[in-house]
């Protein structure tokens, strides 16, 4: 079996957790369509109990996600128990360069957890239904907190919060009656440097329980969630680009003053701010940034302002980036079933 499962960028940012793998605040994020990561799974009965978990990733090994996916693996035994009963021969490919520095958990954590919730519906029955996906989007979780958005298609919300009816910290769940403009948003993903991060996301949450304004952040993040809800449905562009740009230098305030502080922005990633805000002022175009744990820049616009954006994302962007290198994204459909 085989599933593609898509990345995607937070609007609300996640940032903080508690055991186990619960988060501090709620968040929201759009689902990609092009940076996706695509997985299929193979499994035998197990004979051999020293042989259980098989990763290859583009075709070869790799001992620090095999790692990972195995302590995942793990963590899965209680919900699928049958998990202990087979070896596994995994295969994953992203269709971005894994040196690009784009973060692969949230697409390739989807994709697996949604080959094993298939697996499930193959051993003992069941069809793909409501169930289904919150099962996947649970398991992803445990995976990679921001992979449990990806299952759902557009827009998908994750943790409980007073603003979003039925949010759950365990899952996240589709949100609906989103306004049609962002039904196809763009997202222009410029590597500004792919080097690996000095920090990772997972140290990053941890260094929030010693955070000093880890407690209002949370409420921020509260209150920010209720408005960008409120500017989803509405339409409300100015006050969408407002918040998530708030909510991208938040985030990296947050890293500057943990303790130990560190920066995972670089030059670049400023300057591309800085032109962005310039164009947005002269042109009056709701064109608006926000970042994820990293020095990449993702450029957020309406599809029918694409023209101009993708001008000046050439003219005055592309020379900020390393190699040349953008993925032009925008939201998608979620994750794709490849074999039946
Ligand atoms: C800044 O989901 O990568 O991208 O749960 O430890 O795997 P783990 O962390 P991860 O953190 C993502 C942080 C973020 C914000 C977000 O996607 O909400």
């Amino acid at each position: 079996m085989a599933w593609s499962s898509p990345s995607n960028i937070a609007l609300i940012k996640y940032w903080g957790k508690k055991p186990t793998q619960i988060p501090c605040n709620a968040s929201i994020s759009f689902t990609l369509t092009e940076a996706k990561t695509t997985t299929q799974l193979h499994f035998a009965p197990r004979k051999d109990q020293n042989e259980w978990i098989n990763f290859l990733f583009e075709g070869k090994e790799s001992p620090s996600f095999s790692s990972r996916i195995y302590k995942t693996f793990e963590s899965w035994d209680r919900f699928l128990p049958f998990l202990h009963q087979f070896s596994f021969r995994i295969e994953s490919e992203n269709s971005f360069p894994h040196s690009s520095g784009i973060a692969s958990s949230a697409s390739s954590m989807s994709a697996l957890a949604l080959c094993l919730c298939e697996m499930e519906i193959q051993l003992i029955g069941g069809i793909r239904d409501e169930n289904f996906y919150r099962k996947a989007s649970f398991l992803s979780r445990l995976g990679s907190g921001s992979a449990c958005r990806s299952i759902y298609q557009q827009v998908a919300a994750w943790g409980r919060s007073d603003a979003i009816a039925h949010s759950h910290d365990e899952y996240a769940i589709p949100i609906e009656g989103i306004d049609p403009v962002f039904h196809n948003f763009c997202d222009t993903i410029v590597i500004v440097n792919g080097t690996q991060k000095a920090v990772s996301s997972t140290k990053g949450h941890e260094l929030m329980n010693s955070n000093p304004f880890a407690p209002i952040r949370y409420q921020l993040a509260e209150s920010n969630m209720e408005k960008i809800m409120a500017a989803l449905r509405s339409g409300d562009l100015d006050t969408f680009g407002q918040i998530v740009e708030d909510e991208a230098l938040q985030l990296h305030a947050l890293m500057m003053c943990s303790s130990p502080s560190y920066i995972l922005m670089h030059p670049n990633t400023l300057q591309c701010i800085n032109e962005i805000r310039t164009f947005r002022a002269d042109t009056k175009i709701p064109i608006y940034f926000t970042l994820d744990a990293g020095p990449n820049v993702h450029i957020l616009y309406p599809q029918d302002k694409q023209t101009q954006c993708v001008k000046f994302i050439h003219e005055m962007i592309m020379p900020l980036s390393e190699d040349n290198y953008a993925i032009y994204d925008r939201v998608g459909m979620g994750p794709q079933n490849l074999k039946g």
